[in-house]
């Protein structure tokens, strides 16, 4: 196992202390690499936010939530006595003109690096970013951390970006989308790029199609405030699909310097089809579940979760087939889906290769598949190569798909951290290779917008869907009109 080498020693303040991300994410991440010797001891996480807690208070409410999401085997209580020890909390109204900054000077440290993770509405970004720029808060060893989603179209995003750009250079920047910290997505440049057997392949002429699918069981989970404004489309394909649709798509970057990274990324949301009003219909499904079950128990619908009584035309389910302009894939479809409530929690990316142009096998002795290389980012990480190979034994010469797998968790044997672990620890290193650059931000919201624009001026409801099945019935049709079928082995 690689040895773990300290970051610098830094002060991480998170604006949104007492939010779910907080709670749920980043302190957990935070505790783990504290645990594993990477977070120096001396570093100091401040929670910042509006209710008056003291740091007493703000260190219950952190074991509280490391209880509920770290496993009990990994909380050692005098390792977590001690992380809690560097928790500290300073309660600010940041956006108020009478913000109180100086509460921030007995545990800030200019000879440190300096990270303000922003765990809040993105509106906030902006004025608080403007705020700390006012106060005299951003070093030259500072950075900042946005999770997505950065604005919620392309006008708002750009505006973001020019906002929090006046106070922190791009270098300084880092939009997170946790995808790409997660073990399996950065696996996807070791497999295109550490091997020669895919790359020749990768192209039009040997690739049927693409199917990239992320399905989720849950609902909307406390969060429908933000979910009912926000919906599939933009929490999730926006940035999650679109990013990995671009590791998929994109040509070799001459390294792996993260603009060059970054730089191939782009050009390959640039190279996107545009959707026009009259492709939306066609090319896209949105979908919006109602009551069904989820692992064999009865659960409410959209509305019943967001408990209104008005109807929402929000999405939790999208569809889509895209299309990228270039030599290399010219033709070959990408199917994305993504939603809330389906029968199963997956990640998966399915590139499905052409089938042999011909055929000297009878078709009687073969069950034919066409080669199908599967990348499962969660759960069981790992990857599976289907294959046409000979049934064994004598009798006459019978073909049947077998699988070629990889289980990392198997192979590897370990705990993968999670992708927050290793994000935080890159926002102190200050290395932007997994965050999105603001040019690949706006570039996604590029092509999403017409999406949002047509479906906005349509009349019709989001299509119904139960809870517990794999969307509405013309997300089917959508990939099998093509002659083509999502990939069944996901349950
Ligand atoms: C977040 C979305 O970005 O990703 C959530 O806002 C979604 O709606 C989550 O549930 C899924 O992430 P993961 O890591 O659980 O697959």
């Amino acid at each position: 196992m690689p040895k773990i080498i300290p970051v610098d020693i830094f002060d991480c303040v998170v604006f949104g202390a007492t939010g779910d991300l907080t709670l749920r994410k980043l302190l957990p991440a935070l505790y783990y690499r504290f645990r594993d010797g990477q977070m120096p001891p001396e570093s100091r996480v401040i929670g910042a936010a509006r209710s008056a807690l003291s740091d007493e208070d703000y260190r219950a409410r952190a074991a509280k939530a490391l209880e509920k999401h770290v496993a009990q085997a990994d909380r050692d209580p005098e390792t977590v006595r001690r992380f809690l020890g560097q928790l500290h909390y300073v309660s600010i109204d940041a956006t108020a003109h009478d913000a109180d900054w100086s509460r921030f000077d007995t545990v800030l440290d200019d000879q440190r690096v300096r990270v303000f993770y922003f765990a809040t509405s993105p509106d906030l970004y902006g004025p608080v970013c403007r705020a700390l720029g006012a106060n005299g808060m951003v070093t030259e060893l500072s950075r900042v951390v946005l999770e997505k989603p950065i604005g919620h179209d392309a006008e708002s995003a750009h505006a973001i970006i020019e906002d929090v750009g006046t106070v922190f250079s791009e270098s300084q920047t880092f939009r997170i989308d946790h995808f790409l910290g997660k073990e399996t997505v950065q696996n996807l440049m070791a497999l295109r790029f550490a091997n020669t057997i895919f790359e020749r392949l990768w192209t039009a002429d040997v690739i049927d199609h693409v199917q990239i699918t992320v399905s989720e069981t849950v609902g909307l989970e406390g969060r429908g405030g933000y979910y009912d404004k926000s919906g599939a489309l933009r929490d999730m394909v926006q940035n999650h699909l679109l990013q990995l649709l671009c590791l998929i798509a994109m040509d070799p970057p001459i390294s792996l310097d993260a603009d060059r990274v970054r730089d191939e990324k782009l050009k390959v949301l640039r190279a996107l089809k545009p959707m026009e009003a009259h492709d939306v219909a066609h090319l896209t499904v949105r979908g919006q579940y109602t009551q069904g079950a989820i692992d064999g128990k009865p659960v409410p619908g959209y509305l019943t979760d967001l408990g209104s009584d008005e109807a929402s035309r929000t999405e939790s389910f999208v569809a889509l087939k895209a299309e990228v302009r270039t030599w290399r894939w010219s033709g070959v479809p990408f199917y994305l889906r993504t939603g809330k409530r389906l029968p199963a929690k997956v990640s998966e990316i399915v590139i499905q290769f052409r089938k042999p142009p011909f055929s000297i096998f009878p078709p009687e002795t073969a069950e034919w598949r066409p080669n199908t290389l599967i990348i499962r980012l969660q759960p069981e990480e790992g990857m599976r190569l289907e294959m046409m190979t000979k049934d064994p034994g004598p009798g006459g010469l019978r073909l049947s798909p077998t699988g070629l797998d990889i289980s990392f968790e198997k192979t590897f044997g370990k705990r993968f951290p999670d992708a927050y672990e290793r994000l935080l620890m890159d926002t102190v290193r200050g290395n932007p290779t997994l965050f999105m650059r603001h040019d690949e931000v706006e570039a996604a919201w590029a092509w999403v917008e017409p999406i949002l624009e047509a479906w906005a001026a349509r009349p019709d409801h989001p299509r119904p869907y139960p809870a517990g099945s794999w969307g509405p019935t013309a997300a089917i049709a959508l990939i099998e009109r093509d002659g083509r079928t999502w990939h069944e082995e996901i349950v």
